[in-house]
């Protein structure tokens, strides 16, 4: 092993959402441990950290472009991790892959259209329809054991004529299922049928464990790719949210030109240069790291399942094909979310993130983040366990 993931960082007083909001978001004066936000405690990798030092020597942070350099590193790295071979040029900048969620929601659909999102999912893309005043079509996931599949009846069922667009996760968050090229087949085959623009959140792309693989949506088929919108970055993967930077690949030149007019028109297209610069150094020189890294986060969730299944009978959980988010199913109990919440605060010491704010059908779920060292995980495993013992 090249890289330490062992290493502990404090990140207490650094504005640090995950720890220094700990007390206002689960309102506690306790030094609860923090497996919620979806950022890592791992260290955003030293070739990074080196290239944005390295841009802050300059004395000057003026308005800055993306060079060919940038695009060009996007693109290798697409094909080499995951096969997919596009034209550099296809590439747009996004603040953010929620921005961009949010952009797309007004780029190419119509207010008060139907917009399609499999719960239990990530919570923003609720908020981007809502917010946009577009109505949410719920196309709830199949669970069977806390394993989802799609529910492909139901999806040919609620599409209407004024069903434009569908949001989906893949890998998904936070059922953790890396989606089978077959399954992405056949939804995007119901959206060439019908019409409809599909927008992949690919953001946990490069976090899929093997033998598992990320089939990019767009990667399927010309027809596909022609109404679909990507997004990826390098956040999750390299732990750099904090730095606002990620993409679209629209391989359709006319949606291109659409998604970039509403960029520009909110004049966001410049982003940021730390982003850039950290964006390339991640693309061109982040290959083993993430590989070593995976191996981490995967050994983390064997312990995870090892533990809960030996100790704590109560609670279950699949392993994530993909993402370091584990998706707990605490049912059993019989607790309400509040509850339960206050049984992982104030009994376990442990701060995750409540089921139902992913859906309807995800009361008594809970998600926890293992991005964290083996230390600390098994610390917040332990006081859930004693937690369980005093119950
Ligand atoms: C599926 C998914 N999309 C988007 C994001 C956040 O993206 P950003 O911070 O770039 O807006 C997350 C973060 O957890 C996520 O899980």
């Amino acid at each position: 092993m090249k890289y330490n993931f062992d290493k502990e960082i404090n990140r207490e007083n650094t504005n640090c959402v995950k720890y220094d909001l700990r007390d206002k978001v689960f309102k506690t004066e306790k030094d609860i441990i923090p497996m919620w936000v979806a950022d890592m405690d791992l260290e955003t990798p030293e070739f990074i950290r080196n290239a944005v030092k390295e841009r802050a020597e300059h004395e000057i942070y003026g308005y800055s472009y993306r060079p060919e350099t940038y695009y060009n590193a996007i693109a290798n790295w697409l094909e080499i991790r995951h096969n997919w071979k596009i034209n550099p040029r296809s590439i747009a900048f996004s603040p953010g892959v929620v921005p961009g969620l949010a952009l797309s929601v007004m780029a190419f659909s119509q207010i008060a259209d139907k917009i399609i999102v499999q719960p239990p999912v990530y919570f923003p893309f609720f908020t981007t329809i809502k917010e946009n005043g577009r109505q949410i079509s719920e196309n709830n996931l199949i669970n069977t054991n806390n394993y989802y599949s799609i529910d492909f009846d139901d999806l040919k069922k609620r599409i209407d004529a004024r069903t434009s667009m569908i949001i989906i996760s893949n890998p998904h968050n936070p059922v953790g299922r890396a989606w089978k090229r077959e399954e992405l087949q056949e939804l995007g085959e119901i959206c060439v049928k019908n019409n409809i623009i599909i927008i992949s959140d690919e953001i946990h792309s490069d976090l899929v464990f093997a033998p598992h693989k990320h089939i990019p949506m767009a990667s399927i088929s010309e027809e596909i790719s022609d109404r679909t919108i990507t997004f990826m970055a390098p956040s999750k993967t390299f732990n750099m949210a904090g730095l606002s930077s990620s993409f679209a690949v629209i391989t359709n030149r006319k949606l291109k030109k659409i998604y970039n007019s509403h960029l520009e028109s909110l004049h966001l297209n410049l982003g940021n240069i730390f982003g850039n610069v950290a964006t390339e150094a991640a693309y061109t020189k982040g290959a083993d790291w993430v590989d070593e890294m995976k191996n981490y986060i995967k050994a983390n969730i064997d312990f995870a399942k090892d533990f809960i299944d030996k100790n704590i009978p109560q609670i279950s959980f699949v392993k994530p094909e993909a993402t370091y988010l584990i998706w707990l199913n605490f049912k059993k109990l019989n607790l309400s979310d509040k509850e339960l919440n206050d049984f992982l605060i104030n009994k376990a010491s442990i701060g995750l993130n409540t089921g139902s704010v992913f859906g309807k059908n995800a009361s008594g779920y809970m998600r926890m983040n293992l991005a964290c060292t083996r230390k600390t995980l098994k610390t917040a495993l332990s006081q859930l366990k004693q937690a369980f013992s005093y119950q």
